[in-house]
């Protein structure tokens, strides 16, 4: 992998990375960087078919994985995978909150629990995640990487649950970033821009939307999953131990204004 040219194999090597939402897309292209240089992986989500296949792939590239089903809106069902990965893997010393759920709809036909659902897994997700795996970043004076989204930053038509839940994300970041810090743990997040292939660009911006929506990116291209898994894995390193509280935006540019 391309990492690999830039960070040591070992890097990361008795490290245990946490993915929330690890086995598909964005969040398992973060997964294949951490155990590309060494990292043991644990997962969760929702569906096991997905696990599955995330962790063979995990597996054939000599990553050491746990993975068990869990909801992230479940505390309960959260907390046991997140024990059970320190007992098989060791503290985690990095926890990417990742698991997301979004939907296209303008907020005049949004129903209160459409908008509760994408809170829920994005945003209280994300907290029973930092919570119930606070004692083990303690342990090892970890670090919290949140993947978030454009729309915390800028408004999106038809997106005003996904902002208000990532917008929350980034604020809770910078909560846990002043509250942890004399824990030793680092709190940050990464804003993706539009990343090809995955779930969420084929539910926002399907066909002739995506071709336009390219054109108004100052880079002028997606990005990739590996790109992601870059930023997450700079953000967990040496190299970013003095850097907490902060957004890293990592999105071609398509936020700024004007764009
Ligand atoms: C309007 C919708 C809807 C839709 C669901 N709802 N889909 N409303 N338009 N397309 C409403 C339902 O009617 C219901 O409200 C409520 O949301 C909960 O629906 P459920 O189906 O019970 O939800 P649940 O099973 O919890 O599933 C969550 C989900 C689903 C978010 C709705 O889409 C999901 O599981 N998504 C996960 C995968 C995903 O979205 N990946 C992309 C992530 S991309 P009522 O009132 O009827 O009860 C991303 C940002 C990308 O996060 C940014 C790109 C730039
Ligand atoms: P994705 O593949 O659908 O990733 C979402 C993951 O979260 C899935 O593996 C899903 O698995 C899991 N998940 C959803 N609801 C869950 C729940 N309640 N409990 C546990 N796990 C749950 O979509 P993606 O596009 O790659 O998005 C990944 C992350 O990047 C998200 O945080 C998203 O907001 C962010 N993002 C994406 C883009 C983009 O261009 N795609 C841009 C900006 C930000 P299950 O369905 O099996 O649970």
């Amino acid at each position: 992998m391309h990492i690999t040219k830039f960070f040591p194999k070992d890097l990361f090597a008795d490290h245990t990375v946490f993915v929330t939402g690890g086995g598909s897309g964005i969040n398992f292209g973060v997964a294949k960087n951490f155990a590309a240089l060494g990292a043991k992986v644990g997962m969760c989500g929702r569906s096991a078919d997905k696990l599955e296949r995330a962790s063979a792939e995990l597996g054939e590239m000599g990553a050491q994985v746990f993975a068990q089903t869990a909801d992230v809106r479940d505390y309960g069902a959260l907390e046991s995978v997140l024990q059970a990965t320190e007992s098989k893997l060791g503290a985690i010393g990095t926890l990417v909150c990742a698991a997301a759920g979004n939907f296209i709809c303008p907020a005049e036909q949004l129903s209160p629990n459409g908008f509760k659902s994408v809170v829920d897994i994005d945003l209280l997700g994300s907290f029973n995640a930092c919570r119930a795996a606070f004692s083990q970043l303690q342990k090892t004076r970890g670090s919290i990487v949140f993947i978030s989204a454009g729309m915390s930053i800028i408004p999106y038509f038809a997106q005003a649950h996904v902002g208000a839940a990532k917008a929350g994300i980034d604020n809770m970041m910078r909560n846990l970033a002043l509250e942890w810090g004399r824990f030793g743990i680092r709190s940050n997040s990464i804003v993706p821009g539009p990343i090809e292939g995955t779930e969420g660009m084929r539910r926002l911006a399907p066909g002739d939307l995506g071709k336009k929506l390219k054109k108004s990116i100052p880079l002028g291209r997606y990005g990739t999953t590996d790109e992601i898994g870059q930023a997450a894995v700079f953000l967990a390193s040496p190299l970013a131990s003095y850097i907490t509280g902060t957004v890293l935006v990592v999105d071609g540019g398509q936020t700024l204004p004007g764009s």
